[in-house]
């Protein structure tokens, strides 16, 4: 790279939506947090940490109190020895922990322990309910839930946040949905988390074809050739393996995390970016894509990825590397192909999205979400000095490391808090996502991927693969 231009903030970016939040009426108001399986590692690893932030921040409202709640009995010491514990590095953690209390019961349906948290506090006004359990548990909870919200008066909102996976397939997405209607739950009520939808470059993605409108020129078939979203992780299960297993890298990056860059890659910018305006139009993506086919599919499994002790079989062909060619039959995209890959024990962390103009393969718009945010044009140019012959480089915005961000989870409870939907997966678009997979996931079930080494950048015949469906090099 000749140059470079580096985002940087010293102060911080909370600053401006402090202003705004605070004076937002929800904020005035007394908050009760609930989280279902307090105990578990999401709970420890993202949702405490992301209600630390908005704390520290000053985003959550005076009145806040935080219920942990699961089958682990543990009182609130014991919850907070276990948070203190795994949030060391956060100052004032223990100012924080004051505002932490836990309850266990005998299981998710359990009305009367959850029912003895409502008792516990003195007054109810906004409700946040975070459910972080495995998915086998969602609808014992939220009908157990239900049952005793009716009986306790909510004078503001009650919402509840939902963690992927949401089904297996469209039938199982189907179940879930159908069973939280049939329990009376509103749509407005209901956050279906995909935390990528809340990283930095995601968020940035509508911004940045919103405001420049001669991107509008370019974003289109007549220059882009193909789009390849990329994702890249340098370890594997690392313990999750049985978790993993029963899914594998199709259900647990491709049909969720890369599926929303696309949709906001190639969604028709609405005239107001609106929650449903923006939810809308990222529908009407997914129902023009045609279902996936197996030929345009290559998977893979890291060599070794059945030694993990949580993995029961040893014959697994559970992909762990997924390369997936997709279309947007739309005049605006017709034609070009929409790549997804993703793999796990990969050669470096890495996610982008790459926008190929036509041409040498090699330029390209770049979308880097991590190691760390940038935007980059893929491009050639003339060596510097006498020489008259072209070199490739990249012209770029990189955001530096002063350059503060928030966490996607930080960002996204903050917008459950503000009643903000446009970042979480609304019921349409969730069975539209299923719809576009299903298919695919079934055909390849029986399939055995190809063995890669770990540490490499996905199986040998990744390399022709990539070239025949036109997806270049940056
Ligand atoms: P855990 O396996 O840690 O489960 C969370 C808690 O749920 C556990 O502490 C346990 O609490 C309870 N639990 C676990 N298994 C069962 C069961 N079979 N029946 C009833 N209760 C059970 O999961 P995670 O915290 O990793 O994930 C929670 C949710 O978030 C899942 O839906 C997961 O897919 C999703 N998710 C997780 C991510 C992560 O990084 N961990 C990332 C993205 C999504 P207790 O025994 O005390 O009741
Ligand atoms: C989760 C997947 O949704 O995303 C994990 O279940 C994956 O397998 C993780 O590791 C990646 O998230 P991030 O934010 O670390 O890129």
């Amino acid at each position: 790279m000749l140059n470079r231009t580096i985002v940087s903030s010293e102060t911080s970016h909370y600053d401006d939506i402090q202003q705004i939040v605070q004076s937002e009426k929800w904020f005035t108001q007394p908050l009760v947090v609930l989280v279902l399986g307090a105990s578990g590692d999401l709970a420890k690893k993202k949702t405490y940490p992301a209600l630390y932030d908005l704390w520290q921040q000053s985003l959550l409202p005076r009145q806040t109190v935080i219920w942990g709640f699961a089958r682990t009995r543990w009182n609130t010491q014991q919850l907070r020895h276990h948070l203190r514990r795994s949030m060391a590095e956060h100052a004032s953690i223990d100012r924080f922990l004051d505002l932490c209390f836990y309850r266990h019961g005998k299981d998710y349906g359990d009305k009367s322990a959850i029912s003895s948290i409502f008792q516990s506090c003195t007054i109810i006004h906004n409700l946040l309910i975070y459910l972080a359990i495995p998915p086998q548990v969602f609808t014992d909870a939220t009908l157990a839930l239900k049952q005793v919200l009716s009986q306790n008066r909510i004078s503001g909102f009650v919402r509840i946040v939902l963690e992927k996976p949401f089904g297996h397939d469209t039938i199982s997405c189907r179940k879930l949905l159908d069973s939280l209607k049939e329990q009376e739950w509103k749509e407005s009520e209901l956050y279906r988390m995909d935390h990528y939808l809340g990283k930095e470059m995601v968020q940035n993605i509508l911004m940045l074809r919103y405001n420049n409108p001669w991107l509008q020129h370019i974003w289109n078939k007549d220059v882009i050739q193909s789009v390849h979203i990329l994702f890249k992780e340098p370890f594997g299960t690392e313990g999750r393996g049985g978790y993993f297993d029963s899914i594998g890298i199709v259900r647990d990056i491709c049909q969720n995390h890369l599926l929303q860059i696309l949709t906001l890659i190639a969604m028709q910018l609405p005239e107001q970016l609106t929650s449903a305006a923006i939810r809308d139009a990222k529908v009407k993506v997914l129902k023009s894509m045609p279902v996936l086919q197996p030929r345009d599919c290559l998977l893979g499994q890291y060599e070794g990825y059945s030694d993990d002790p949580t993995i029961a079989d040893k014959d697994t062909r559970t992909p762990t590397y997924v390369c997936v060619r997709s279309f947007v039959n739309a005049p605006t995209w017709e034609g070009v192909p929409f790549v997804l890959e993703a793999g796990k024990a990969l050669n470096e962390r890495l996610c982008e999205a790459r926008l190929f103009f036509r041409g040498n393969g090699t330029s390209a718009l770049v979308l880097r979400l991590q190691p760390q945010p940038a935007i980059f044009l893929s491009t050639n140019m003339k060596r510097p000095g006498f020489s008259m012959s072209p070199i490739h480089t990249h012209m770029g915005i990189e955001y530096g490391e002063h350059c503060i961000v928030p966490e996607a989870y930080t960002r996204l409870l903050l917008d459950v808090l503000r009643g903000e939907q446009a970042s979480f997966v609304r019921d349409d678009e969730l069975v539209a996502a299923w719809e576009l997979f299903t298919p695919l996931l079934k055909s390849i079930e029986m399939r055995s991927p190809i063995k890669y080494q770990p540490g490499m950048d996905g199986p040998h015949e990744r390399e022709n693969f990539l070239r025949s469906m036109e997806v270049g090099k940056p």
